[in-house]
């Protein structure tokens, strides 16, 4: 997620121009996006905002997201098939509730609002918001008073449902009637000449279990979605408009080898073929044989045209002596930007000039960067080559920018891609750098890549690695005592993480079991030198992170 922060730090600002390639007649996205019916998603401030478009992607309906305070005429380029008001922080009162223009409200298209956005609407239509005297928050039982409401076709009468409000409705505007309601406040409202629902609790969330049946009874039902947003149309129609944009072009791609980056990579590959290429850069903090697999797959079961760079004693003598986080990080972004820039500059002797890069960033930092909640905190710089294309003056292909994760993948297998390729926990920029607490040696590289690849491999033999947003080893600084045969040994501490999230922005620590981390804690300190003791780390994020540093 925070990679877009990361955009902006090191340098992407307005000028660059953007080549997004999607679906949406989004006005403000000008070139290639082939029209689609689009649900609008204004977000209030709720975590859950991003959950709301996923959930209505499922259905295979196209969904945006933008800030509840975008121009009414933003909206009007997407001519939206309906409008979701998510749910907020705020109350209606605060001074500091988001400036939304109540005008949304007579939009013309099926309005639904959740939570703040029942509230928002109730307010602006001459009804009563105010605080609660009990408040909900968690679970609670919905009684579905009109089950003939469209809202709630094929939904039982009394449904669970996750509330999280302190405010509620208590008297409604003029035409409105109640639709369902908890024993303790109103759950539930229609108005339905005038087109607008709203629902107290949230239908995204999975504590609600017959959430996704609600807005699908909204999206497929009251909006008429057709529901023909799927891959091979996705494909189909990034792939022309790229061909379209690109011409006879040249297009550079800086591959990691992760998902992302690959996708993006044999998505531009199929509309352009050869005036793609691809570069890959060992930063010497790789996984072990990554280079050379990752070579072999993108070249031979892809296809691509792939120019690897070694560069590995480049970056390791950077890093030498360097034990800082943030320092390791800016290190391994600054000498990656000066090796690709090197080599774009031979590749554009050789094809005239270069004037395209592929980025593989992801809607969840689209709608990151326009988050009504603001910029967050740098916690960590994130590693990307966001800053490459402004100073290298080339414009931006971002096939993926409309898409999450799992869409992604999607669309990978869509285009043939292997498992293998496809299934890749997600691995960060500055690699087994921050995975080596202290300073970054190649001996130090050497022992965690040795313990990682125990610690994967016995992930997947044991038919956990898929189920598991990420599982690898960490290098401690700590050396202990221990004792081998009858030699005492005094060696360095590896910790083990693995970790559940939907996004990276929360997780929680897996508990693996105990047979599997007792195989792994034995095949390490038995098979890799220089680590004689494995600890298990079971810190969720927040407060920790995925990353030990
Ligand atoms: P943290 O450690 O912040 O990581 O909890 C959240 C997710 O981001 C990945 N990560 C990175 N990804 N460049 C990336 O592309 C980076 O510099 C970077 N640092 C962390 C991390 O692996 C986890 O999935």
């Amino acid at each position: 997620m925070r990679c877009s922060r990361t955009l902006q730090q090191i340098g992407l600002g307005d000028g660059v121009q953007r080549a997004q390639t999607c679906l949406t007649p989004h006005a403000s996205c000008h070139t290639g996006r082939v029209s689609a019916q689009t649900i609008v998603i204004l977000d209030f401030g709720s975590q859950y905002t991003q959950l709301i478009a996923r959930r209505i992607r499922e259905f295979n309906v196209f969904s945006v997201v933008l800030p509840c305070t975008a121009p009414l005429d933003e909206i009007r380029a997407l001519a939206p098939i309906g409008l979701i008001l998510s749910g907020g922080p705020s109350s209606v009162y605060d001074a500091d509730a988001p400036p939304a223009d109540p005008a949304l409200l007579s939009f013309g298209v099926p309005i639904l609002g959740i939570c703040y956005g029942l509230q928002f609407i109730v307010h602006h239509l001459g009804g009563r918001v105010a605080s609660a005297s009990r408040r909900e928050y968690g679970h609670a039982e919905v009684s579905i008073l009109d089950p003939a409401a469209p809202l709630f076709a094929g939904v039982p009468t009394a449904i669970e449902a996750w509330m999280s409000h302190g405010d509620e409705a208590q008297q409604l505007p003029e035409g409105f009637r109640l639709i369902a309601q908890t024993s303790n406040a109103l759950a539930g409202i229609a108005n339905d000449e005038r087109r607008i629902w709203a629902v107290q609790f949230h239908p995204e969330v999975h504590h609600t279990p017959l959430g996704s049946q609600i807005l699908r009874n909204f999206v497929v039902g009251l909006c008429a979605a057709q529901a023909d947003w799927t891959p091979t149309r996705f494909i189909e129609s990034t792939v022309a408009s790229i061909r379209e944009k690109v011409g006879s072009g040249h297009v550079l791609c800086a591959l990691s080898g992760g998902v992302d980056s690959s996708v993006a990579a044999v998505l531009v590959h199929r509309a352009i073929g050869s005036q793609l290429t691809c570069v890959f850069v060992n930063n010497g903090v790789l996984r072990k044989n990554e280079f050379e697999q990752v070579t072999r797959n993108l070249r031979e079961k892809l296809g691509l045209n792939l120019v690897p760079i070694d560069a590995s004693e480049r970056f390791l003598d950077q890093l030498s002596g360097v034990t800082d986080p943030e320092t390791k990080r800016k290190i391994i972004g600054r000498e990656f930007i000066t090796v690709f820039e090197a080599e774009a500059e031979r590749i554009a002797a050789q094809a005239g000039r270069i004037d395209w890069l592929v980025q593989g960033t992801l809607y969840p930092d689209v709608i990151e960067s326009s988050s009504v909640r603001g910029p967050s905190q740098t916690i960590k710089s994130h590693h990307n080559v966001g800053g490459l294309p402004e100073r290298m003056k080339m414009k931006l292909i971002e096939p993926l920018r409309d898409l999450f994760k799992d869409e992604v993948r999607r669309i990978g297998r869509d285009l043939g891609m292997p498992e293998e390729i496809l299934g890749r926990q997600p691995f960060p920029g500055p690699g087994l750098a921050v995975r080596i607490v202290g300073e970054v040696t190649p001996e130090r590289v050497a022992i965690l890549q040795n313990a990682d690849e125990i610690v994967v491999g016995e992930i997947k033999a044991a038919g956990l690695y898929s189920q598991i947003w990420q599982s690898f080893a960490v290098l401690l600084p700590v050396r202990s005592v221990g004792v081998m045969g009858d030699q005492r040994t005094y060696a360095y501490t590896c910790a083990i993480r693995a970790v559940h999230s939907e996004d990276g922005m929360t997780a929680d620590w897996t508990p693996l079991p105990h047979e599997l981390l007792k195989r792994i804690s034995n095949r390490i300190v038995n098979e890799v030198r220089g680590i004689n003791r494995v600890v298990y780390d079971i810190t969720s994020k927040p407060p920790g992170t995925i990353e030990w540093e």
